[in-house]
Order: C-alpha cells, then structure tokens, then sequence
C-alpha cells in the first residue's frame, strides 16, 4: 500500500493573469487530500472519492478526473492494465472549488504511486506529472496550483519557458477566512474565456494587465514588510481587477462585501472564481471568527485557516 499527501492553496494575488505570464503569489494552507494506492485484481484504475466538500463536486469532475489520469499515467509511463490499481482518495481539504482540490488530489496520487512502485520521482518530477494531470481541469494551467500542492508554503510564482518559483518569508503566519460560494466552477471554461475576452479585446485587457503586474510586486514588498493593512488594499484592488475580467460572480461579490464590513483588511476571489471561493484577510484569531462566522449566518461554508 502506497500514501501520498498534496497541499490545498489560496491564491492571493493573481489568478488567471498567471496563466498568461503575469506573476502571482499563492500559499499552501494546512489541509491536504491524501490518496492510497494498492495493486489490485481488478481492471485498471479503480477510484475510491472518500473526500467531503461541495455537493456535485466529483461528479461534475468526474470526466476531468478520468482524463487527468489518463494524462498522468501516460506521463509517468505507468502502464494500469499491466498494474491493475485501486486509488482512495480521503484528507481533510474539502472539494471546494478555488482551493486547489484539483491539484492536491493529482500530487497526492502521484506520491502514493511513487511510494507503492519504488518509482523514484523527485519533488519537481511529482509536480511535472501533476501538472500534466492539471491540464485536464484548467486545459492550459499557469501550473500554480500544482507547485503549491507539491512544495507547500507561500509562493511567487511566474511562468515561462523555465517557471519562476519563490519562497517568501513573513514575519507570521497570518490568519485567513476562505468563503465557499458553493457553485461548482468550470475552471477551463473560465481560464478559456479570458483568453478570448484578451483576443477580443487586446487593448482594455493588456492595460488591466498591466495593472496587475505592477500590483503584484508591490504586494510582494508589502507581505515581505508585514505591512497587512496595504496587502489587504491590495487584495481589493486585485478583486477589482478580477472583475474587469468578467471572473467576478453575485455570490463571489456578496461574500467579498460582508467579509469586508465586517472588518476583513481585504477580500477577493481566489481561484477559477465565477463560482468557488473567495479569500478574505483577518489577522487574529477574533476578527477571523468574526468574518467566519458572518459568512456561516448567511448559510455559506467558510474555512478558518492561515498563510505563509
Ligand atoms: C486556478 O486555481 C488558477 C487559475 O489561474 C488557473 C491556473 O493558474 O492554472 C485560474
């Protein structure tokens, strides 16, 4: 029997704009999916989804999880009908769209494999496969989510022929609030339509941008100096930026707004957006409650956790 573990993430800064070279900043949280794998007689792959989260979640994946597989096992050479295996996926990072379910789950089949089969990957081979399987769900993925799932910890991240991965260092951890719309999102259908959107509209899209690039370094300098109260402007304006991309949905937006009248420093979308979650920052353990638990009043699920 072989375990593997991969990280859920929250993207601060960024999302989308990453896929198309802009650089973005993530952070691993501390909930993981964790898969086993073992050898069995039967045919093939066969998949075992313990995980809880979004209603409809791996149903509505499903034909991405299968293809995600396939991509995988074709990458790794990994032949299944010559190793018949059965796959149980648990842990305790729900099925919410936005967090990195997706890329959590492929890393920690990854690492189960390499630990039943003795197949010797390293780290940035675990991460190259998974993003492999990431194209199923994204179709052209920044490979964000997998390097944060593979390695942990809060991220800047740039694409590009060889990807620009960082690790940041903050004075603390810093409490944060993930807020679940519960609307299961399409990610390659939203990464799809920005693309098109860009083409359309090369001009408005390339000064938004822009916008975003000079963003990003700027709240770099600001998580870098602690400076909480300018990252959370910053998670605002990057929300609005977000928008201006058409990535925003009603539910996404409500949440942003209560989070923020009830004292959040900032709150954006993370992720896909359109539906999934958003991201809100309360340092201390009080204003944390205080946003979790508005969110919850209004019948939304919301994850209390911490980044970097
Ligand atoms: C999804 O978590 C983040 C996106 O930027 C897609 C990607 O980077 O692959 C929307």
């Amino acid at each position: 029997m072989g375990f593997g573990k991969g990280y859920g993430k929250v993207i601060l800064f960024n999302e989308h704009f990453v896929v198309h070279g802009v650089p973005a900043i993530a952070s691993a949280i501390g909930l993981t999916t964790d898969a086993e794998v073992v050898r069995h007689s039967g045919k093939g792959i066969e998949l075992i989804d313990n995980r809880k989260g979004t209603k409809g979640y791996s149903k509505e994946k499903m034909e991405h999880q299968k293809e995600a597989l396939r991509r995988v096992m074709d990458y790794l050479g990994f032949d299944v009908e010559k190793n018949p295996i059965r796959i149980t996926l648990g842990g305790n990072l729900p099925t919410f769209s936005g967090i990195g379910a997706s890329a959590a789950n492929l890393v920690a089949i990854v690492r189960a494999l390499n630990d039943e089969f003795k197949l010797g990957l390293s780290d940035e081979e675990v991460n190259n496969a998974a993003y492999e399987g990431e194209k199923a769900f994204a179709g052209t993925p920044s490979g964000i989510d997998n390097t944060a799932a593979t390695f942990g910890g809060l991220i800047w991240f740039k694409r590009g022929e060889k990807n620009i991965i960082e690790r940041l260092q903050i004075k603390k951890p810093v409490e944060i609030v993930m807020g679940n719309t519960g609307v299961v999102a399409n990610t390659k259908e939203v990464v799809a339509g920005v693309r098109e959107r860009k083409e359309k509209y090369p001009e408005k899209y390339n000064k938004i941008f822009k916008e975003a690039e000079e963003l990003v370094y700027e709240a770099r300098e600001a998580l870098l100096k602690y400076d909480l109260k300018r990252v959370g402007e910053l998670m605002n304006e990057n929300h609005k930026q977000l928008q201006a991309i058409e990535v925003d949905g009603k539910e996404l937006n409500f949440l942003v707004e209560l989070a923020r009248d009830n004292g959040a420093l900032g709150a954006k979308l993370t992720g896909g957006g359109v539906g999934g979650c958003m991201v809100a920052l309360t340092p201390g353990k009080e204003l944390q409650e205080k946003v979790a638990s508005a969110m919850e009043k209004e019948g939304f699920q919301a994850l209390r956790t911490v980044v970097g």
